[in-house]
């Protein structure tokens, strides 16, 4: 498939067929993934493959619990509806046959640090951007492969949960959960702004 075809065809996908993804083909979009670049080549991502129906369960139960808590909080009083319409978008991945959960860790440059020392700290973060990078190439590799999928990071309101349940190293925070499989609904393809609304020549 055609680079610009993949990024033009790749919607995201919510609804899954049970199929499971050969390791094979996890490995593929995997090593297209590191591909991405990364602040000084840092490759500050991790990946967790998730096969398993219990762990997948119980990370569904951690953003469950997570999203209950939330609506108590007084903050929430009176959207409390709008807290629940989000639970169907950040809950579904258990539904895939397999989930990529994404790790980040912080590897601030020395400049970066020395801003930081400073009482500048830079806006912007490297490793998140990195991880980023990497995800977008995840996503293109299993629309190639034939695959569905979706980068979700709403599950991440559940982080601490979540990075216990998978076992990871304190250094290493929840970037994204991606949901892969053979897709069960063909949805339209969702709209963009137009590029003059959002590019400027000077
Ligand atoms: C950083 C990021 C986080 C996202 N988190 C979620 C999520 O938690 N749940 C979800 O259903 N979709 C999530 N999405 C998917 C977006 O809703 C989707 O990309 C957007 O609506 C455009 O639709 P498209 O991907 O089909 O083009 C996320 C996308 C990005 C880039």
């Amino acid at each position: 498939m055609d680079l610009f075809e993949a990024i033009n065809n790749r919607c995201s996908i919510r609804k899954f067929e049970g199929t499971p993804v050969p390791r094979e083909d996890i490995e593929k979009m995997l090593a297209t993934a590191i591909r991405a670049p990364s602040g000084a080549n840092s490759q500050p991502w991790r990946f967790v493959v998730i096969e398993n129906k219990a762990l997948l369960a119980n990370l569904r139960k951690a953003v469950e619990d997570k999203l209950a808590e939330i609506t108590t909080w007084d903050e929430a009083k009176g959207l409390e509806s709008k807290v629940e319409a989000y639970a169907r978008y950040f809950t579904f991945f258990d539904q895939a046959p397999v989930v990529i959960t994404v790790f980040g860790c912080e590897a601030p440059s020395v400049i970066s640090s020395i801003m930081a020392a400073h009482g500048q700290p830079r806006k912007i973060n490297s490793a998140k951007q990195s991880c980023g990078a990497a995800i977008q190439n995840l996503l293109l590799a299993a629309e190639a492969l034939g695959y569905g999928a979706c980068w979700m990071t709403g599950p991440t309101i559940a982080d601490k949960a979540i990075e216990k349940l998978v076992g990871v190293g304190e250094e290493w925070f929840l970037v994204a959960l991606i949901p892969i499989g053979k897709p069960k609904e063909n949805p339209h393809s969702r709209s963009r702004k137009e590029l003059s609304e959002v590019v400027e020549y000077r």
